[in-house]
Formats: structure tokens, sequence, C-alpha cells
């Protein structure tokens, strides 16, 4: 089973999963029939035998159910997003990022499902003092979105200390880019005012740093967290491309000819200056390491939005 399998990294995942000869139970509350995002996200898994998509949210939904002979569960739904997690939205981060996981894990402990990977999230190291984070390091997480990431993460791994439940492996994925990306964050903003001529409102001066993450590597980790026999516990999923965020604009305006217009905003609370993975317990544990670089990721991401809109073509 794939939870949030109408997102973006959710999509891939099953996606590649169902490439891969693997029948995927695909939940997601977003309805493809209604929903244009789910929709594009899904549109390669449309007609697949091997995908089942069902419509429920994971707060309400029988659960139970949609587990029997589940091999694994791939737990990606939540609300993702730092900035708006200030807001008035909060309460939906709680509900779908901690308390419908609780939900998915009494299911997954009662149906005797033996793994779980949970999407957890770089931002639950909070600021750093400019080294790279390891799984070990103290935990301190700066926005409300990475509070309930970091509750998310430390209660599968609670259940997993349990005789009873199932092994966990929590992911931390740091900033994931690539076709299909959300388009709330920076690398398809940029590459869509580079492409459009529309500005970019730029948080802060564009020195923030990021480990950003190709989506097909980040898939890979994914996978192989379920299938090595032997993995548990939290493990970094980042690391090869570290940049800033005027490294992102520079790349995408060599990439499409165009410069982009900037305009300079307030840098926001929570959002840190840096993230840097230390990736050798993934590389150890799961034998992951990235293998694209962020040129290479960010123009095939480039070209998949160009293929979007007819204007775009003839930018790229
Ligand atoms: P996304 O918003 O594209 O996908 C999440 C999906 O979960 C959505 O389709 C949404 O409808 C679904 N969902 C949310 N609440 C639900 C509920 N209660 N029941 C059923 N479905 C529900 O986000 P994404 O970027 O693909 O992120 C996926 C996961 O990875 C999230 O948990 C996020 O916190 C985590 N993560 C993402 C990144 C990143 O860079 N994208 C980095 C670190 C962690
Ligand atoms: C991303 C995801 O959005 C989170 O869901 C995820 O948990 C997190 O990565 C992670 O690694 O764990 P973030 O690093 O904030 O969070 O990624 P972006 O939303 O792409 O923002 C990156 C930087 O660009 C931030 O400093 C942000 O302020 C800046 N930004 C973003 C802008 O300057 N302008 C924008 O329009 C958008």
């Amino acid at each position: 089973m794939v939870t949030g399998s109408a997102g973006f990294i959710g999509s891939h995942l099953a996606h590649a999963l169902v490439q891969a000869g693997t029948t995927v139970i695909g939940v997601d509350r977003q309805d493809p029939s209604t929903d244009p995002t789910a929709a594009a996200n899904l549109a390669a898994l449309r007609g697949r035998s091997g995908y089942h998509h069902v419509t429920a949210d994971l707060l309400h939904c029988a659960i139970d159910p949609l587990l029997i002979d589940a091999d694994a569960v791939f737990h990606l739904a939540g609300i993702p997003g730092v900035r708006p997690s200030w807001g008035p939205q909060f309460g939906d981060y709680l509900a779908s990022n901690v308390l419908a996981t609780h939900r998915v894990l009494d299911a997954s402990t009662r149906i005797g499902v033996p793994r779980l990977v949970v999407a957890s999230s770089s931002s639950v190291y909070g600021p750093t003092d400019g080294g790279a984070s390891l799984e070990t390091d103290r935990l301190k997480p700066a926005s409300p979105y990475a509070v309930t990431k970091l509750a998310e993460e430390q209660l599968c791994l609670a259940y997993a200390e349990r005789p009873i439940g199932p092994s966990v492996v929590a992911l931390r994925y740091f900033t994931v880019y690539g076709p299909r990306q959300r388009a709330d964050m920076f690398t398809h903003r940029a590459l869509h005012a580079a492409l459009t001529g529309q500005p970019l409102r730029l948080y802060g001066d564009g020195h923030q740093r990021r480990d950003f993450t190709y989506i097909d590597d980040v898939v890979a980790a994914t996978i192989a967290a379920a299938v090595v026999p032997t993995a548990h516990g939290a493990i970094n999923v980042g690391g090869g491309s570290n940049a800033s965020l005027l490294d992102v604009i520079n790349i995408a305006t060599s990439l499409t000819g165009r410069d982009i217009q900037l305009h300079q905003d307030h840098a926001r609370n929570g959002d840190v200056l840096l993230t840097r993975a230390d990736p050798s317990r993934a590389r150890k544990v799961l034998g992951w390491q990235p293998r694209v670089d962020l040129h290479s990721g960010l123009r095939v991401h480039m070209q998949a939005l160009a293929a979007q809109v007819p204007d775009y073509s003839r930018a790229a």
C-alpha cells in the first residue's frame, strides 16, 4: 500500500513499484477524477492492472481491508510545506501527519504488516551549525510542520519497539525535486519563472542552502527501505547536491536561456539557512547513494514542466 499516492513523491513511487511488477493499492484523499493535480500525477498509472486507486481519507476510512496481504506500507500521505504551517491550517497538519499516521499504525499492527516505511523530513533537524546532519544528532524542529513530522516519525518508531508492530524505517527526505514537484516548492517556481518570464518571489537573500534530492533517487531509497531485511530506524535520504537558491536560479537561467525577474521578500519564519545530509547510514543500511546531480535533474524537471504548457515548449 502506498498512502499519498496521488501526490508528488507517492505517485512516482507507485509508478516505479508497478513498473517492477508489484501490485500497488494507492490511497489518497484527492480524487483523480475531480482533482487536476491528482489526475496529472496518476496519469501514467491510469488503466494499469497493477495499480488500484482508493480515494479515501485516512482519518476516517476503514484501513484494515486495504492491508490484507500487504507486504509493506509506504506511508507518504500528509500535509507538507514549512511556511503555511504557522497559519490556521495547523489543525490539518496535526490531523493528517499525526492522527492519520496513528490509524495507519494501528491497522498495520492488527493485520500484521511486516514493514512500514514512513516519509519523515530533513526539517526535524532544525537549524544546524553548518555540518552535515547525522541521524543521531539532537533534533530541534523550527516550524509547526517540522514538529508534526517529528511526532509522526517518533510515533512510528515507538510502535516498532513493540514486539507485535511492523518494523519501521523513517526516511528523512531532503528537499525533493523533479517532474510533478509540488507547485509551492522553490525549484518548481524558479523553473516556472524562467520558462514564463513571470517574477519569482525570493524569501531572504537566496544564500540559504538545501540538499536538493532528485525524485528517482528518493524512490530508489524508499523501495530499498521496504526490502532490505535488517533496516530499521531513521535514515537520511539526501546528499550529493548541496546548493543555494541562487545556484538553482543560475542553473534555471542557463537551461532556459532566460533571466529570472526576482522579487525580494523577507525571510520566512521556520526556514532554516542550511540543510545537509550525512548519507552514510543510507549507504550502509540501504546500499543507497544519490546518483542524479542538480544540473541533470533540473534539466529533466524543466523539460517536464515545459511539455505541460505550449508557451513553455517554445521557451525551452
Ligand atoms: P504531496 O502533497 O504532493 O503528497 C501528499 C499526499 O497526501 C497528497 O496527495 C494528499 O492528498 C495526501 N493526503 C494528505 N492527507 C491525507 C489523508 N488524511 N488521507 C489521505 N491522503 C492524504 O506531498 P509530497 O511532496 O509528495 O510529500 C509526500 C510526503 O513526503 C509528505 O509526508 C511530506 O511531509 C514528506 N516530505 C516531502 C518532502 C519534499 O521535498 N517533497 C521532503 C521531506 C518530506
Ligand atoms: C521542502 C518541502 O516543502 C517540505 O515538505 C519538506 O519537508 C522539506 O523540504 C524537507 O526537506 O524536509 P523546503 O526546504 O522549505 O521544504 O523547500 P521549498 O519549499 O522548496 O523552499 C526552499 C527555500 O526556497 C526556502 O528557503 C524558501 O523560503 C525558499 N522559497 C520558496 C522562496 O524563496 N520562494 C518561493 O516561492 C518558495
